[in-house]
């Protein structure tokens, strides 16, 4: 059996990556329902709203779902923690990215949860087994959102990762489809994680706007925001990323962008709808992403045709 299905009890490994602002709680149950792994988002959302979401998804689904912690976006995370603690027979797991996983792994194993470690270099997955994480989830830089520093990609890194640590490794950053789930699984993943096809579902509260440009988008459609000053940002080309661009040239230093970057701009583009006045976080997935899907047919989808790729000799050499 697959050692991410496995150990999350779930059918099919695919896991729906956490979504500042739009990770609600019915696009994880969706998920779920679809025999992936849904995790409701914690970034951008009150602890409040955030235990509300946890609790919508688990009505809506009989399913194992997790959440996300993206530890550096949180000012204080223990109110988010006690949510964790109070529900955690309502949960299977929690991913954490963004931060150093030192001090949460362990509260996640006492509340007996898996931890689902997001990392970007062989360096940090070793560490991170080492802490006691039960899966890496590795992020190359073609992933939307926060990006590594060391810049590595999807390709060069999920074999890195693999011979580095021996607890499974699920793939992220530009899986999209079945040829693309299949290609990581080739490449030693276990399981892949998807964030902008996810957010161009039906099930995610993402402003139809921000799904409507991810549909439009190109090759080129993402830029590199933040690089030096706060580590790289993946997000939808727009004139908002030009000026950010300007001031970071401009003054280059942290001061000056970051009231630029703050979440009420990335929330005002992907919830809000209003693409032009902030930055929506993209991959470059994002051009081959042409239809509105239900996020357990992209599940479903991906997975059966990453299966008859993997299985049915249909790759010609
Ligand atoms: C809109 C958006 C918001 C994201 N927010 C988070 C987050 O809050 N926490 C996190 O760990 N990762 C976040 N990510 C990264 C995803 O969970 C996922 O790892 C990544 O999108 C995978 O690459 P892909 O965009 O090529 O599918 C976000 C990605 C996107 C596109």
């Amino acid at each position: 059996m697959n050692r991410i299905c496995e150990l999350l009890e779930i059918e099919v490994p695919v896991i729906e990556g956490g979504l500042a602002y739009i990770g609600n709680g019915l696009l994880a149950a969706a998920v779920s329902e679809g025999g992936g792994f849904g995790q409701v988002g914690s970034a951008g959302r009150t602890p409040e709203n955030f235990e509300h979401e946890v609790l919508l998804a688990r009505e809506a689904t009989n399913k194992p779902f997790g959440v996300n912690i993206p530890i550096s976006q949180h000012t204080d995370f223990s109110p988010y923690l006690d949510i964790i603690k109070k529900h955690k027979d309502l949960i299977k797991g929690v991913s954490l990215g963004a931060g150093n996983p030192k001090d949460l792994i362990p509260f996640i194993k006492d509340a007996g949860l898996k931890a689902l470690v997001l990392t970007s270099t062989a360096f940090h997955s070793a560490k991170a087994e080492s802490l006691g994480a039960d899966i890496i989830v590795c992020e190359g830089y073609e992933a939307g959102g926060s990006n590594g520093p060391s810049e590595l990609t999807t390709f060069t890194l999920v074999p890195q990762v693999k011979r580095a640590v021996s607890i499974p490794v699920v793939a992220a950053g530009g899986i999209v489809d079945g040829k693309s789930m299949a290609a990581a699984m080739i490449l030693g993943a276990d399981g892949v994680q998807l964030g902008t096809k996810f957010v161009a579902t039906k099930e995610c509260e993402a402003h139809d706007n921000f799904k409507n440009a991810i549909l439009e988008a190109e090759d080129v459609s993402t830029v590199i925001l933040t690089r030096m000053l706060k580590g790289p940002l993946r997000v939808l080309k727009n004139e908002y990323c030009d000026k950010v661009h300007e001031v970071e040239k401009k003054y280059g230093t942290l001061e000056h962008v970051l009231p630029m970057v703050r979440g009420t701009y990335n929330k005002l583009a992907m919830k809000d709808g209003q693409i032009a006045d902030g930055f929506a976080s993209c991959g470059q997935v994002a051009s081959l992403i042409d239809e509105l899907e239900s996020a357990e047919d992209v599940v479903r989808r991906i997975s059966s045709e990453a299966k008859e790729l993997l299985s049915g000799g249909k790759i010609a050499l």
